[in-house]
């Protein structure tokens, strides 16, 4: 696939590696440097370039948006018109200090994105993994136990194309639902990574996912 990174910060510096790696034609975007994104171009390797978030975005198969949610608006304009596109979004809606959610339980960056971008195909995922993980699970290779990755979205095509590029990067994708299952599970992605951050000594939190079956309906 053509995939164009939007924002080749930690999150998609690493995952747009690991895509070229897995044999993506990427492009990256959106940093405070085009020296970065030519670097980042040049480490990843295959058919990998630097370039504007428009041309990342308008030859793209799907984007991945990976900003501060507070940097949407800016990258969206750059990007232009995403109508029809697969956005992969692992945005986590924090304030300004990166210490809080500011939307959690109510709505999600997942959701905000996709009342921004009415007719973008957007799905939520690798929002709960941290960044430091990313290499390790690639590398690990097909024979070790893959980690769990949720998503979500409202669109079965895009879903589908996520969960292929979530699978080339090491992971197994589980289909949370529809989009609105990201505001559960972006203050989850919150807790793993505060978790791996603080390890032992972090906050005992637990998450218990349970699949619900609607009641058999009388014949
Ligand atoms: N890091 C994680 O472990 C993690 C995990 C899950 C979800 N997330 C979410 O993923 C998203 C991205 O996180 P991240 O850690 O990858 O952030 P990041 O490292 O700060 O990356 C953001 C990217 O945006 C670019 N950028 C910022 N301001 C810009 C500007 N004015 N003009 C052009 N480019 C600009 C940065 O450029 P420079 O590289 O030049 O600074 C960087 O490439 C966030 O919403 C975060 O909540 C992160």
């Amino acid at each position: 696939m053509r995939i164009g990174i939007l924002g080749s910060g930690l999150m998609g510096g690493k995952i747009g590696t690991i895509f070229a790696r897995a044999g993506h034609e990427v492009i990256f975007s959106y940093a405070q440097s085009e020296q970065k994104l030519k670097k980042l171009a040049r480490e990843a390797g295959g058919r990998s370039k630097a370039g504007t978030p428009r041309e990342a975005a308008q030859e793209a198969d799907a984007v991945l948006l990976a900003v501060h949610w507070l940097r949407f608006d800016d990258v969206l304009k750059q990007a232009g018109d995403l109508s029809g596109k697969v956005v992969l979004s692992c945005s986590l809606p924090m304030n300004e200090q990166n210490t809080e959610l500011v939307v959690g339980r109510t709505s999600s960056a997942a959701e905000e994105l996709a009342k921004k971008v009415p007719k973008a195909r957007v799905v939520s995922a690798f929002n709960t993994v941290p960044s430091e993980v990313l290499f390790a699970v690639y590398e690990a290779g097909r024979n070790a136990a893959r980690p769990s990755l949720v998503y979500c979205g409202d669109d079965r095509r895009s879903k589908q194309v996520a969960a292929e590029l979530i699978r080339d990067a090491g992971f197994d994708p589980v289909d949370a639902g529809p989009l609105r299952i990201a505001r559960y599970t972006e203050p989850f992605a919150l807790l793993v990574g505060q978790l791996a951050y603080e390890g032992t000594g972090g906050p005992e939190l637990a998450y218990r996912f349970e699949l619900f079956r609607p009641a058999r309906q009388k014949e």
